[in-house]
């Protein structure tokens, strides 16, 4: 008897050019186009098997081993049944196919990274299922066509299914046809783009994206002006930054678009705050490193970035990431040893940090052990993989393993 299952992986992305805002909350068609830089799977990924039988008895969803609930009409529901929709497709092109589309599946999803890490695991599971469905379903569909349904997940999801710079152009269709990823530029076209996740402790429980953007959408004239005024210009400079290989410009465009969406969430009303203590220190910091290096003759260094959370992330090419750890370390003390996958610190660790010549220690006061828990250096990365048959997450039965 055929087993017909399939794993695959996918990416984490994090935006340069912020969406926040639904035209359509059903469909989830945003406001303005957004831009992403996908992260290496080798740090942060979500892996997902799916796998079609008869015998099954309806759709199921493990999600980091507890099974979770496909509500009717829900996101999940609605991806699912979307793939089953091109998989019939295929299916009526080619009768010799077996009929797939008519069995319930069994979805099976981990993150190698804590979901109390606080990083946004909806872009890279939602991809991860859409590219383990595919797989399954042996569909003909493009990376831009799977990211039209990982849209309907989650927004931000459309953006994994491509790896190095990515667009999610917002379209004008009501059918949402035309809102879908595209490439902007692959990862070995800028390879030297890393990353730096600051992450930032949190007690309270956050508004979500969801429900903030909706709310933003609702109230917000800041998002207006937005919207019809800076994303578009923004979205065009910042493409022509990348083709380039330009840092300075991609970083000062991506600290005005995380300053102008938590703007926009604080004119929100009533308004939301993301940002802590810790994060505002964490951009002056930057903001100084940056600074040292203008004063010098030189170019930006760095570019923060921050999502619906106190998470930074920082950008920056390979050569700086080693003073900016350092920078970091410096304010905020570490619970634990830096991971440093790249090996930038050989055996003596990075200690207790330090400061670049000329930088004013006063722009920040230190914090305490634990105020930014972990810090994950990673890099632009590829998109989805389809992983081999041992690398599977259910078990000859059918459940996970
Ligand atoms: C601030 O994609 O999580 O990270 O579409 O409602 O699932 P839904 O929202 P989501 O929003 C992400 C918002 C953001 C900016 C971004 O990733 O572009």
């Amino acid at each position: 008897m055929s087993v017909y299952q399939a794993t695959a992986s996918a990416p984490v992305n994090i935006a340069c050019i912020k969406y926040w805002g639904k035209r359509d909350t059903k469909l989830i068609l945003p406001t303005n186009s957004s831009l992403s830089v996908t992260l290496d799977q080798d740090h942060l990924r979500s892996t997902t098997t799916s796998r079609a039988d008869a015998s099954f008895k309806k759709d199921r969803l493990w999600l980091n081993d507890t099974e979770e609930e496909i509500k009717e009409g829900g996101r999940l529901a609605t991806c699912i049944s979307e793939m089953k929709r091109l998989r019939r497709e295929v299916e009526e092109k080619d009768a010799s196919q077996p009929k797939l589309s008519s069995y319930y599946v069994h979805i099976c999803s981990r993150n190698n990274f804590p979901t109390a890490a606080g990083l946004a695991s909806s872009a890279s599971g939602f991809a991860a299922l859409v590219a383990s469905l595919a797989a399954l379903y042996k569909l003909p569909a493009s990376p831009s066509e799977l990211s039209l349904i990982a849209r309907q997940g989650s927004g931000s999801a459309c953006r994994s299914l491509f790896g190095g710079f990515v667009a999610w152009q917002m379209g004008s269709l009501p059918d949402g046809s035309d809102s879908l990823a595209v490439e902007v530029a692959p990862q070995s076209h800028w390879p030297d783009i890393h990353a730096l996740i600051c992450v930032v402790s949190d007690d309270k429980k956050g508004t979500s994206s969801t429900s903030g953007m909706q709310r933003t959408v609702e109230t917000s004239t800041l998002l207006q002006h937005r919207i019809a005024h800076v994303v578009p210009a923004r979205m065009e400079a910042i493409s022509a930054a990348i083709q380039a290989r330009d840092f300075d410009a991609f970083a000062r465009i991506t600290m005005q678009d995380s300053n102008q969406f938590h703007a926009v969430a604080l004119d929100t009303d009533p308004p939301i705050f993301y940002m802590n203590d810790v994060s505002r220190a964490i951009i002056a910091l930057i903001v100084e490193y940056n600074r040292v290096s203008v004063a010098n003759g030189g170019k930006l260094k760095a570019a923060y970035t921050y999502d619906a959370g106190p998470n930074a992330v920082i950008y920056a090419p390979k050569e700086n990431i080693k003073e900016i750890v350092e920078l970091i370390v410096k304010y905020f003390p570490q619970p634990e040893a830096f991971k440093d996958p790249f090996g930038l610190f050989g055996a003596a660790g990075v200690g207790e940090g330090k400061l670049v010549d000329g930088f004013n220690p006063a722009v920040a006061k230190p914090f305490g052990v634990g105020a930014v828990k972990n810090l994950i250096h990673t890099r632009v990365g590829d998109g989805p993989r389809v992983l081999r048959a041992e690398e599977a997450l259910l078990g000859t039965d059918g459940l996970p393993k």
